[in-house]
């Protein structure tokens, strides 16, 4: 089975932060992809626009580069790649003074009547001023969006301040504040898989659920980003935003449709209902961890602190957390979530566990009935399992096995799996905010966040180390044992 291709109308859009890492890792290679994909119609155009002075052969050859570096083998095709280039453009403009703005509308109004997306890929420090250029150079028409990338602040306080000045210039309707979590394949199957079946939504409760882990695992450490990380820590980078919105999507109620206000005013009902962490129950609800030497698939590997100049953080690169829902639905399940660094693998995933069977008929040599797992696998190797209980084959006694109803998406589909960033930069174009984040959700998710932020300040909790490679500091293992029960093993 392979998907359907809708070419999306014709579009501008104005990547600030043109030269960046965000532009050359993921933007552009998504772009191109669409365009490979058939998706953009003519004459969409693309332009680059940082303090950098670059003309457009330049930012073409940038370009190139950056997909000959990005793009796996077969897929940089000549012929696309040229009509890819004769997209692109390229803008000198300085945030904080008039430089480049009038060349900039110049080049925009050769396509007034077209969609117009100007996407912040820069430091959030600089987001008002660029929102207030573009105000003053008149560059926003009826068909004018504004993308914006996390961190929106760093607490309650710093995010209402971000969304207060963009909010200045842009109306919310405008604004897409992107969490590229939800551009994920599998995160969209969620909820396929939670609206789309009969099956589960009479037992998504607390009367047939037992708990739900979410593991975000990286295998990469520090990476080039020392200065951001050690001052953000993984509760910021990681929980605040990805994990808080799968979250979302596994406890939110049935919206009416997929339309972007109902599905988010149900993120924001569970958002408003986690139960409150705070400086009493913190360090029984809450681990934190910092990666010690160890080995990742790679070879030996560096400690955090040998990796930061400075030598002394107290920096989570590990969370883990139980948390729980305040609602009808949810009461009494856990919610375990774990993230972090230099972990033993890549591996995201949801697991839900099913309460046991109530009775068993069996006699006890049929072997231990265990309870039933849906796992939603969103990297690497996305698909679904579901676990079930079965009869072992032969004509000896009865003997039950734990077996998976087992799909992986790479082998039921031919489609390749397309980056998060394809999916949500072309519905910046379509104008379709369901999978972006309204400014009551971030700020709800921050004011569950920011108690534990102070929680930790104020008890003094420390960070446990764990040697690189591992799962995490055995605390965390200790968080879910506690209650009787085990992460789930990859
Ligand atoms: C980013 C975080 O938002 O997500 C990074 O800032 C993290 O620290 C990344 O590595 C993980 O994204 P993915 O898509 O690789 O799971």
């Amino acid at each position: 089975m392979s998907s359907q291709i809708i070419p999306v109308e014709p579009f501008d859009y104005v990547v600030f932060g043109g030269t960046g890492d965000l532009a050359e890792r993921k933007l552009l290679p998504a772009l191109y992809h669409r365009q490979l994909a058939g998706q953009l119609s003519d004459p969409t155009r693309i332009i680059g626009a940082s303090r950098t002075a670059l003309t457009d052969a330049e930012y073409r050859k940038f370009a190139v580069d950056a997909l000959k570096e990005h793009l796996k083998p077969g897929e940089f095709d000549d012929a696309q790649i040229k009509t890819f280039c004769d997209r692109l453009f390229y803008i000198a403009v300085d945030a904080k003074s008039d430089l480049g703005w009038d060349k900039l509308k110049d080049l925009l109004d050769e396509g007034k009547d077209r969609v117009r997306a100007f996407y912040l890929a820069v430091a959030p420090g600089i987001f008002g001023d660029i929102s207030e250029k573009i105000r003053d150079h008149k560059l926003i028409t009826k068909h004018t969006r504004i993308v914006v990338e996390k961190p929106i602040g760093r607490d309650l306080a710093s995010a209402n301040e971000l969304n207060n000045t963009i909010g200045k210039v842009f109306r919310e309707e405008q604004i897409f504040r992107i969490d590229h979590y939800l551009g994920k394949e599998t995160v969209q199957n969620l909820m396929a898989l939670r609206f789309a079946n009969a099956l589960y939504e009479p037992l998504w409760n607390s009367a047939h659920i037992d708990h739900v882990q979410i593991s975000v695992a990286e295998s990469v450490g520090l990476e080039s980003r020392a200065g951001y990380y050690d001052k953000a820590g993984a509760l910021r980078d990681m929980v605040q935003n990805h994990i808080l919105q799968l979250l979302c999507l596994v406890a939110m109620e049935v919206p009416s449709s997929m339309d972007a206000e109902a599905v988010r005013d149900e993120k924001l009902k569970v958002l408003r209902a986690l139960k409150p962490i705070d400086q009493y129950n913190v360090e029984r609800l809450t681990v934190r961890g910092q990666y010690r030497a160890g080995a990742s698939a790679g070879g030996p590997v560096k400690g955090y602190l040998e990796e930061l100049e400075g030598g002394v953080s107290n920096t989570e690169t590990f969370v883990g957390i139980k948390a729980e829902i305040g609602n009808w639905r949810w009461a009494g399940v856990p919610f375990y979530i774990r993230t972090g660094k230099r972990l033993a693998a890549r591996m995201s995933e949801i697991v839900i566990t099913f309460k046991p069977i109530p009775h068993s008929i069996f006699d006890p040599s049929a072997g231990r009935i265990e309870a039933n797992q849906l796992i939603i696998r969103l990297q690497p190797d996305e698909g679904v399992k579901q676990s079930l209980m079965i009869k072992d084959p032969g004509p000896g006694g009865m003997r039950l096995r734990n077996v998976s109803l087992d799909m992986s998406f790479a082998e039921a589909f031919d489609a390749r799996n397309a980056d998060a960033y394809e999916r949500l930069l072309l519905d910046v174009v379509r104008n379709n905010q369901t999978l972006f984040m309204r400014r009551d959700e971030v700020e709800a998710a921050w004011h569950w966040v920011d108690p534990i932020l102070k929680a930790w300040e104020a008890t003094g909790q420390q960070v446990q180390g764990y040697t690189a490679g591992t799962w995490g500091p055995s605390q965390a293992i200790a968080l879910i044992e506690r209650d009787g029960r085990t992460w789930h093993e990859t």
